[in-house]
């Protein structure tokens, strides 16, 4: 029996597009709902209960109005903050969430040392200290919490320009020198960040290995997702809403870019 109720995903903003277009590659014949948290926007910043009360309700009236065979929470300052709770406020749902990508980059350095990029509440989360302890004791991790970046990334999608120093100023205490060794990995712990990995790379004091975690996110949600009838290009559009209720034009042209109807 095919299944083909929608797939949903929630981010704050924008960033989530970053795992979207993945998901959108690995599961082409699955509908998708992209839920923009735009009236919370940014979550970086909120209190720990405010975010969680705020996540566990949205959730519930999208679960209310779409009835998703899966959540993707596209945001590592919502799931490392609030996914026990909505695991256990909609026990019959399935979550598919989104951590810092700790574990493949204590794999993948050689120096030792690695950075976190990421709002302020993701470095803050317990959650990310324990993947710390789980996964990386052997390495020296550096959280950087930008309160910024997020926002940064909105607005050039708009079409403001990113000042090379604006940049440098929220990355630069990921580079780290200690005796001969220095960074050689930092993770996008941010869905937004993968957006600006071009520029990060132009703007950092040496090259480093940039993680995106999205594609490894897209195929965990493969292996959960029940499968739609796969061939048949799903008779109900691909959605975004916005919390806010508003869109600009451009980002209703950018939304449309990544085959979603507002
Ligand atoms: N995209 C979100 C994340 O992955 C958060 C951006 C924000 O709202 O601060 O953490």
């Amino acid at each position: 029996m095919s299944d083909s109720r929608p797939i949903l995903i929630l981010d704050s903003g924008v960033g989530g597009l970053t795992v979207l277009r993945e998901v959108r590659f690995k599961l082409p014949f699955e509908r998708l709902v992209y839920v923009i948290d735009d009236a919370g926007f940014p979550y970086g910043g909120w209190s720990e209960d405010g975010l969680k009360g705020r996540l566990v309700e949205l959730v519930g009236q999208q679960i209310d109005q779409h009835d998703p065979k899966v959540i993707l929470i596209a945001c590592n300052t919502a799931f490392t903050l609030a996914g026990d709770e909505l695991r256990a406020a909609f026990p019959e749902r399935l979550f598919v969430g989104t951590v810092p990508a700790i574990k493949p980059a204590a794999a993948r350095t050689r120096s030792g040392l690695i950075s976190v990029l990421a709002t302020p509440g993701t470095v803050q989360r317990t959650y990310t200290r324990d993947l710390i302890e789980a996964h990386a004791r052997e390495c020296h991790v550096r959280l950087v919490g930008s309160d910024r970046l997020a926002g940064m990334t909105e607005a050039h999608l708009r079409g403001d320009d990113l000042e090379d120093e604006a940049l440098l100023r929220e990355i630069r205490d990921c580079f780290l020198e200690e005796g001969d060794r220095r960074t050689d990995v930092v993770v996008l712990a941010c869905t937004h960040y993968p957006f600006l990995a071009n520029r990060f790379r132009e703007v950092a004091p040496w090259p480093v290995d940039w993680i995106d975690p999205a594609e490894a996110i897209a195929r965990q949600l493969a292996r959960v997702t029940p499968r739609g009838a796969t061939g048949d290009v799903p008779a109900a559009p691909d959605l975004a809403i916005l919390t806010s209720g508003r869109c600009e034009a451009v980002t209703v042209r950018l939304l449309h870019g990544f085959g979603l109807r507002i």
